[in-house]
């Protein structure tokens, strides 16, 4: 049987493995409302949903019945039937000037909106996101990198984000906010969000082979909480044996998504008994893996291609301390 795709069961109600259960909304379109932001978005989705409920239900009822009132009730009268006047200046004016208004309102109110998501407050927190195929990453003020974005309630907090490699786009439901992630490029989104609690994050531009299991959390801190998750991540970084902090980065830098740890090949080869293996790269060259060769292909990761894999590691220059790096090559010391 094959496993069933992480965001249908998203879907389906229920949690996908990482992604929190989805709060239950008041509404059944909509899931439910925890940022400021939503207010530029929920009005207008409201009236252009009821505005086309009006008219689908009013043309296509007024049809109907027309269709039944002038109907021909036999042949005869059909032919008899008088010409009726075809044409109606105040009817024509009527049905172009009153959906003009309509348009004019949703022009302004959606124009209104739109510039509230793209005017972030001043003052907002910053928060950098980093996206790679399949991992979101997100950089604290401070530098603590984690896979989850964790913010404070109440507080504006504006998110900068870019890609290391294709198109992403980030994408919070709660919020009501998505931006795509551009590589070579910043993009912004800013939100505020109003209710603590523990909402999706959807990848949602096609980024190839695991789009839909590019998933994340925004967990939402009570006033103080934030501070606390942040200096108690840093301690724990600080305080960690280079082996067990190198398996936190394995899984929260997006190592996991392509170095399996059981000896199966994914995107990239397995990290299980790397560490002192002969590895024959496409460049015709080959060497017996040591700290160097897994410092290098961290940084430099197009350096040296290991035979029967493609190019497809985006570079941890500038992303990975030191100490992280030792923490990772101990980490793949311990894989034997
Ligand atoms: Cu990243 Cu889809």
């Amino acid at each position: 049987m094959t496993e069933i795709p992480r965001i249908l069961l998203a879907f389906a109600g229920e949690p996908a493995p990482g992604l929190p259960e989805s709060p239950a909304s008041p509404t059944y379109w909509m899931p439910l409302d925890a940022s400021v932001t939503t207010r530029a978005v929920d009005g207008v989705y409201d009236f252009l949903y009821w505005i086309s409920v009006v008219f689908t239900v009013g043309v296509v009822g007024v049809g109907a019945y027309f269709v039944f009132k002038y109907r021909a009730k036999s042949r005869r009268d059909n032919e008899q039937a008088e010409r009726t006047p075809d044409h109606s200046t105040v009817l024509e004016v009527t049905w172009s000037v009153l959906p003009l208004f309509l348009l004019i309102a949703l022009f302004v109110w959606g124009f209104k909106g739109y510039v509230d998501l793209r005017t972030p407050p001043k003052g907002a927190m910053e928060i950098r996101a980093t996206a790679q195929k399949w991992k979101w990453i997100f950089t604290y003020p401070g530098g603590f990198t984690d896979d989850t974005l964790h913010v404070p309630v109440d507080e504006p907090v504006r998110v900068v984000i870019s890609s290391v490699d294709v198109l992403h786009s980030l994408f919070i439901p709660n919020f009501r906010v998505k931006m795509d992630a551009v590589p070579g490029r910043y993009t912004d989104l800013w939100f505020q969000a109003t209710k603590t609690g523990d909402y999706p994050i959807f990848c949602t531009e096609y980024c190839g082979t695991s789009h839909s299991d590019m998933l994340s959390r925004v967990v939402v801190h009570p006033p103080g909480g934030y501070e606390a998750w942040l200096q108690e991540q840093q301690d724990k970084l600080l305080s960690m044996p280079p082996e067990e902090l190198g398996k936190l980065l394995y899984e929260k830098q997006g190592c996991s998504t392509c170095h399996s740890v059981d000896g199966t090949p994914k995107i990239g080869p397995s990290w299980k008994g790397l560490f002192g293996k002969q590895s024959s790269f496409t460049n015709g060259s080959s060497l017996t893996v040591d700290e160097n060769y897994i410092r290098e292909s961290i940084v430099d990761p197009n350096a040296k291609i290991v035979q029967g894999f493609v190019p497809s590691m985006p570079t941890y220059q500038g992303k990975l301390k030191d100490a992280e790096i030792d923490g990772i090559i101990a980490y793949i010391k311990s894989l034997k």
